[in-house]
């Protein structure tokens, strides 16, 4: 039987879980030389393990046709249950050509290592230009969420799935906590109220400020870097999980928070993602989500408050998780703190405005990012990460 889950009801309910039984997995095992084989991704990959640990219930599969486009048209899936981001397994023509629908297909990864099963209900076309411009809100193929979107293959196909196995992470082993995990652990903290927080950027003094102003309110804080896949130039995962750790034995309560990996990919959809994010932490057992500014943007293609805009767009209680919104916080020089213009009385010249994308540029450039941008430790764990110069600190 499926242990249930504890804690705030999963998007849909139930908290999925598609990892085989070890009779189903030796059912597959002895079918997997003769089954046809689709090779994943990395991030369909990715979105294979979201799926099979529950972290993108009530999803049980690659979504067919309807559910795709309802969520890109509506933000619904087709039962009217909230949904942002389509999570597609999109293939070339001629992988599609051979697979027959009704039938088992073997997932592999880019090892040529079997990693799951497919069972396929559906292929179908789909409107590239259609889904970027509702989901990403452009369709600048410079955007890269949308270049994915146009270098995929033209059919998705669609079915439940199965997870051979669920491996330790290769680099993150200890800080692998499914949702399950998450919510037994939130249990025996006895902590009630959640907040969740979304990063694919080394912390830095904002992520700190906001962070700390939610855990005033709520009884634990559990911190989810991404660790999937992310764009090129941004700071690799191993590096912002040191940062992590340093912040928690410098600068927190560690009894009040949790540090575990999000094996999702990162979309860079801005508001969809804000709300898919959210939807996430809500199955890892969050009750609160932080919204920031410009959470999940790249370049200048969402405003600056726009994935907060984007909950108004849901009936109160519908999303089943509390979006926590923060304006654009910055180190104010007059007060001499964190703060935002709710809080500070600065004139512009007077707030050093942070970033993570500042931070890797400055890096970039050989600089070290003061003080007020980042704590010491942490600019010094950057600095040598990117090869910049060692210094005292
Ligand atoms: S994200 O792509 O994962 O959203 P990032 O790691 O930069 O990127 O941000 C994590 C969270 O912190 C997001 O909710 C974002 O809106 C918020 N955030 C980042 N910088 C600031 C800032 N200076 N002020 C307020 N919120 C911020």
């Amino acid at each position: 039987m499926t242990k249930q889950a504890d804690g705030i009801t999963p998007h849909g309910g139930q908290l999925i879980n598609r990892i085989d039984t070890p009779a189903e997995r030796e059912e597959f095992l002895a079918q997997a030389d003769h089954l046809p084989r689709v090779q994943l991704n990395e991030r369909s990959l990715s979105d294979l393990v979201m799926i099979a640990i529950g972290a993108f219930s009530p999803l049980n599969g690659f979504m067919n046709q309807a559910d795709y486009e309802k969520v890109v048209s509506d933000m619904r899936l087709a039962n009217g249950l909230p949904w942002s981001i389509p999570i597609t397994l999109s293939v070339t023509e001629e992988v599609a050509e051979p697979l027959k629908e009704g039938n088992w297909v073997r997932l592999d990864d880019s090892n040529g290592r079997f990693v799951g099963i497919l069972e396929l209900t559906q292929k179908y076309r789909y409107n590239k230009a259609h889904e970027a411009i509702n989901v990403y809100r452009t369709d600048d193929t410079k955007h890269p969420g949308v270049q994915v979107v146009y270098n995929q293959g033209p059919i998705n196909l669609a079915g439940p799935i199965w997870l051979l196995q669920r491996d330790p992470h290769p680099q993150f082993p200890t800080y692998q906590i499914d949702p399950l995990q998450s919510r037994q652990m939130f249990k025996e903290k006895g902590w009630k109220t959640i907040v969740g927080f979304q990063t694919r950027n080394p912390i830095h003094r904002a992520h700190e400020y906001i962070q700390k102003c939610a855990m005033e309110t709520v009884d634990g804080l559990f911190l989810h870097p991404l660790v999937g896949a992310t764009k090129e130039d941004d700071i690799a995962a191993d590096v912002r999980m040191r940062c992590y750790e340093i912040m928690l034995n410098h600068y927190y309560p560690k009894d009040r928070v949790i540090l575990a990996i999000n094996p999702a990919a990162m979309r860079y959809a801005g508001p969809r993602e804000a709300i898919f994010h959210a939807l996430i932490r809500k199955n890892y057992g969050c009750t609160h989500f932080i919204v920031g500014r410009d959470h999940a943007g790249v370049g200048n293609y969402y405003g600056t408050y726009d994935a907060q805009y984007i909950f108004d767009e849901f009936e109160p209680g519908e999303l089943g998780i509390v979006p926590m919104k923060f304006e654009h916080a910055f180190y104010c020089k007059r007060t001499q703190q964190m703060a935002t213009t709710k809080t500070s009385p600065s004139t512009p010249e007077e707030r050093i405005h942070l970033s993570g994308t500042k931070v890797r540029e400055m890096l970039r450039r050989g600089e070290l990012p003061p003080p007020e941008f980042s704590r010491p430790e942490v600019a010094k764990e950057l600095a040598i990460a990117m090869n910049v110069y060692t210094f005292e600190i």
